[in-house]
């Protein structure tokens, strides 16, 4: 169940953006973290890997080249939570999830997808919100909701982007545990953009380090999170230490001189 990310290659129209970019396979199990300042290309490899997006050279999962792949048999496997999350309209998020699962046609009895539905929402803190509509929910609370929706299809390749990018730090633990806990057990893939560093360092196996639409170190996130690449990257000046319960501590004293800015 490998994921294999080579030499590709893929932008917008005939602005370049991925410039033959590779990782190391990624093995089943591993909670994967995309780094590096904004427009480095996170979104755009999650939409390759998604299949939205055409793109030169190689990806392969379990097996499966996705240019040889019967495209719907790669959306079978793979979800994606995009960056936007749901919009605030007056549905409700039992039935975003409802009208979702059968659009897709999961395989779940009424009775079963309710539960996987009502246990989603309690393990996501957003249980008593069920009923609510979204047009009267938080970004935080939606985002929630998006990641519900990728998490009730159970795909073996599960693309996050920035699925934390609007909660507070115990919903940001707590997604990214989650995350954790379900693709260790379930022995599936998932690939997240994220932005802190500390804790895609604490929650993630694998991390990649993307600039400019390359990717400028990928491994175990104390190989990655270095002080050369930190600054080569982010144009900051940052102190790496472990704290004394062995997570990983980024300690950013400040930017560098002559830097200009991604915004
Ligand atoms: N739909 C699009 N059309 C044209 N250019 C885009 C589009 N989406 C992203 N880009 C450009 O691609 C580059 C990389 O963007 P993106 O992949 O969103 O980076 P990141 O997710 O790391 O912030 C940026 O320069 C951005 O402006
Ligand atoms: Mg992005």
């Amino acid at each position: 169940m490998n994921l294999k990310v080579e030499n590709v290659s893929a932008g917008y129209g005939s602005v370049q953006i991925l410039n033959n970019l590779s990782f190391p396979d990624i093995t089943q199990g591993q909670l994967v973290g995309l780094l590096g300042p904004n427009a480095s290309g996170k979104s755009t490899l999650l939409r390759c890997l998604s299949g939205i997006l055409a793109f030169k050279g190689h990806i392969s999962f379990a097996g499966q080249e996705y240019s040889k792949t019967n495209h719907k048999a790669w959306f079978e496997k793979v979800a994606t939570m995009p960056q936007s999350p749901p919009a605030p309209t007056a549905l409700t998020p039992t039935e975003l999830l409802w009208s979702t699962a059968r659009a897709l046609a999961l395989p779940y009895s009424d009775q079963a997808l309710a539960h996987r539905i009502e246990d989603l929402f309690t393990s996501l803190g957003i249980y008593e919100y069920r009923l609510s509509a979204l047009s009267s929910l938080s970004g935080g609370k939606r985002q929630l909701v998006g990641l519900a929706l990728a998490l009730i299809r159970e795909p073996e390749l599960m693309l996050l982007d920035e699925p934390t990018s609007a909660l507070d730090l115990h919903w940001r633990m707590t997604v990214l545990q989650l995350v954790q806990q379900r693709i260790k057990t379930q022995n599936q893939i998932a690939v997240a953009a994220l932005h802190d560093l500390d804790l895609a360092a604490r929650y993630c196996d694998t991390l990649v380090l993307m600039h400019q639409g390359v990717v400028v170190a990928a491994g175990a996130p104390e190989t990655v999170l270095v002080e050369d690449n930190i600054a080569r990257v982010y144009q900051v000046e940052a102190k790496i230490s472990r704290s004394p319960y062995g997570h990983l501590h980024i300690d950013v004293i400040g930017p560098l001189p002559g830097s200009s800015p991604h915004v």
